[in-house]
């Protein structure tokens, strides 16, 4: 059975609050290989996971592990500088919990990006950005399992809209202005850390995804269900055609993301200092 001591969000926020005081408005996660939107942050505060208390403990991107705080334009936002995977080990009350710290900070709106690969090829294709309008969880476990946290949201949150209307289709406008081509699609979320297989990519397909990948969802739902606005955004860094299907290295795809990344950076500093929230 899953149990919760409410306590430790308090524990949390007592420590943070000692080195941060304000109100961020907006929380951003950023995908691997995605850390240069940090450089449109004007930083205020930078705290390690590892010192927060309650904060799950960084593995493989130990040297990224931070959360700051800073300002985007005229908005006060914090970035997790690293993020956790379910495939990493965590479970996903540890992969949220930052999610529910930015909720307890008076986040408002969430902003989130990823590396996925292409599943609907008539539709994306390698280097392009997709802004997530819905999601499928294959994820094996759900973030909201548990006794429900009532201060934070109901016990059944809808999930007719889980990305904002407004926040995409200002993405789209600003998109146009920058001269920056935007898909929108279907995310879905598997677990890993293996890639699929030619039959699991068929399967994707069939099911209604255009894009794929081992992230986003668990913070989505958790951000949903305590009422935060939420934006997400992938950098498609391969395809998954399961007809031609070449072998695939992390190194592939990191490059990928990160010849993508001033692009992404430049759509999605705009939005946020753009958006009303
Ligand atoms: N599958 C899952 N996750 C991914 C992929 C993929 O093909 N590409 C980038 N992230």
């Amino acid at each position: 059975m899953v149990t919760i001591d409410p306590q430790q969000f308090n524990e949390t926020m007592d420590y943070i609050r000692r080195y941060y005081k304000d109100t961020p408005q907006i929380g951003i996660v950023l995908g691997t290989g995605m850390g240069k939107l940090v450089e449109a942050i004007e930083v205020e505060r930078v705290i390690k996971y590892n010192f927060i208390p309650h904060f799950p403990i960084s593995t493989v991107e130990s040297h990224f592990g931070n959360l700051i705080f800073g300002k985007i334009g005229d908005k006060k936002v914090v970035a997790m500088q690293g993020r956790f995977h379910y495939y990493e080990g965590y479970d996903m009350f540890q992969i949220t919990y930052p999610i529910r710290i930015m909720k307890l900070l008076g986040v408002k709106a969430l902003f989130v990006s990823n590396a996925a690969g292409g599943i609907n090829l008539d539709k994306v294709r390698k280097g392009d950005l997709m802004i997530i309008e819905d999601h499928i969880n294959l994820l094996p476990e759900n973030p909201l399992r548990g006794p429900n946290l009532d201060f934070f949201g109901p016990r059944f949150p809808d999930m007719s809209q889980p990305y904002d209307a407004e926040f995409r289709a200002l993405a789209k406008k600003i998109g146009e202005r920058m001269g920056i081509p935007l898909k929108e699609g279907v995310y879905v979320a598997v677990q890993g850390p293996n890639l699929e297989t030619r039959a699991e990519y068929r399967f994707l397909r069939i099911i209604g995804a255009d894009a794929v990948g081992m992230s986003t969802v668990p913070e989505i739902i958790v951000a949903n269900h305590m009422g935060i606005r939420c934006f997400a955004i992938s950098i498609i860094t391969d395809e998954c055609d399961p007809d031609n299907l070449a072998p695939l290295t992390v190194e592939e795809v990191i490059a990928v993301a990160q010849e993508r990344e001033p692009d992404l950076t430049r759509i999605l500093a705009q939005l946020i200092k753009e958006v009303s929230v």
